[in-house]
């Protein structure tokens, strides 16, 4: 359940790090004609509406689908999607302003309550916001909620996922890569018991970075065109390191390692995993998991998806099932022994998957504790929290224009749920905890460094 507590809004007006809402430290699109290449405002411009040109494209090659399982309501509700879809398209081409959503949804509220508090901000100057004058966060959630509203306003095709073509393409696309990452698994597991302390260490960094790398494959980051795994990772490795820019994967291992070692007093060792794209990345996820359950590193494994198709290639529940079913099914038995084992975590309760609407509201998560205090205290139970991806990290941030070398901490201003860890490539211009230099350096050779998926991290923080 979300809710705006009385006074919120107010509580963020006094709050003097969101003042940088109004001193303009958050990104936006077009802050002056130096920004107008920014990646936010390339975003908006060329990537939105190529992303919608395909909802588009795809609802119009299921129009006979439609028509089979529902008639003429069927086509009916097909043009109706794609007309509010190009109406969609043609606003944000034309910066018109943002309106507020009109259906009832369980976010509906508070989504327009968002939208009047960013009016509010801009009162002063006597603007509303639009499209290219506003957060790129803000702006870039409200066209996938947008889009789903569009879905959603048509029924009967109403629960149609316009991304679930691409990210199933993206899986069979993988899937050589997918069955070597299984075969790994599989040979690892039956000689677990017998890895040395350095060796289970050295295995668990592997899956690791497996997962960090399988953050490559989004379908945002290529306006919805394919983005498949094409070499098998584990082989990569090595060379990929250098371009990991802060590496905490010593702290998330003597977190975890000293947990087993004192598991006569703590009866469970949680993990949780708030994930991110569905296809190649899950299945590193869903690896690393497994490894840890194995490993007994963790005794369970909480995930959390998205309610609502997002950024492209995010994983739903509908992705999570359909994925284990499709590895489950495979020919090649290492591989289906994946799937069946990850079937029966789920049925006997070691890996719970939790939906909640605040993963795909607009809000940074610092705001977390306030408008969705359930969900801030279920990620208070776990022991570690590893946070997947891109956008994670940019609402981790509040995708501010932080100097490199902000400490993650200070960025996270108080979210501090449980010690958590960000498993990131780079694909927006936010980064924090860099070395003095590190990030002058990088622009300095490579002005794109911050936005091609080349680089990551694994950046950890601890409340205490
Ligand atoms: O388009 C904005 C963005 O956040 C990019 O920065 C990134 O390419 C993509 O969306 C999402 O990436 P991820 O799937 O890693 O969250
Ligand atoms: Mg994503």
């Amino acid at each position: 359940m979300c809710v705006y507590r009385p006074g919120f809004f107010h509580s963020l007006l006094g709050n003097p790090y969101l003042q940088t809402l109004k001193t303009g430290f958050l990104r936006r699109l077009r802050e002056g004609p130096g920004q107008r290449r920014s990646f936010a405002y390339l975003t908006i411009k060329d990537r939105i509406p190529q992303i919608l040109t395909k909802a588009i494209d795809t609802l119009h090659r299921h129009k006979s689908e439609f028509f089979e399982k529902h008639g003429e309501e069927g086509t009916e509700a097909e043009k109706k999607a794609i007309s509010l879809l190009s109406k969609l398209r043609n606003e944000s081409q034309t910066d018109k302003p943002i309106i507020p959503l009109v259906e009832k949804f369980a976010d509906t509220d508070i989504w327009n309550q968002y939208l009047e508090y960013q009016q509010s901000l801009l009162n002063e100057s006597g603007g509303k916001p639009r499209w290219f004058y506003s957060p790129w966060l803000f702006v870039e959630c409200y066209m996938y909620r947008r889009i789903h509203e569009a879905v959603i306003q048509s029924p009967p095709i109403d629960d149609f996922d316009v991304f679930k073509e691409s990210k199933e393409q993206n899986f069979f696309e993988s899937l050589e890569f997918i069955e070597a990452l299984c075969v790994h698994l599989q040979e690892l597991i039956i000689t677990i018991e017998d890895l040395d302390e350095s060796q289970l260490k050295n295995e668990f960094f592997k899956l690791l970075q497996i997962s960090l790398w399988g953050n490559k494959c989004d379908l945002s980051l290529s306006g919805g065109e394919t983005s498949s795994q094409k070499t098998n990772i584990i082989h990569s490795l090595e060379d990929l390191k250098p371009f990991i820019l802060v590496n905490d994967m010593e702290r998330l291992w003597s977190l975890l390692s000293n947990l087993k070692k004192t598991r006569e007093k703590v009866s469970t060792i949680r993990v949780d995993i708030v994930l991110d794209n569905s296809g190649f990345e899950l299945v590193t996820d869903l690896t690393l998991a497994d490894f840890l359950l194995s490993s007994k590193l963790a005794t369970e494994i909480h995930f959390y998806g998205k309610m609502i198709p997002w950024f492209v290639s995010d994983t739903t529940i509908h992705d999570f099932n359909w994925l284990i079913e499709q590895v489950k099914h495979s020919n090649h038995k290492l591989v289906s022994k994946c799937g069946n084992d990850w079937e029966n975590y789920v049925k006997m309760g070691r890996w719970v998957y939790h939906d909640h609407i605040f993963w795909t509201l607009p809000h940074e998560f610092h705001a977390m504790s306030q408008v969705a205090p359930d969900l801030y205290a279920e990620l208070q139970k776990a022991h570690l929290i590893l946070f997947k991806g891109d956008l994670n990290y940019r609402k981790l941030t509040g995708d501010r224009k932080w100097e490199f070398t902000v400490p993650f901490h200070q960025a996270l201003n108080g979210f501090h749920p449980a010690p958590l860890c960000s498993i990131r490539t780079l694909k927006a211009e936010v980064q924090v905890g860099l070395q003095p230099g590190q990030g002058e350096q990088l622009t300095a050779s490579e002005p794109n460094w911050l936005t091609t998926g080349k680089y990551g991290v694994f950046q950890f923080d601890s409340p205490l």
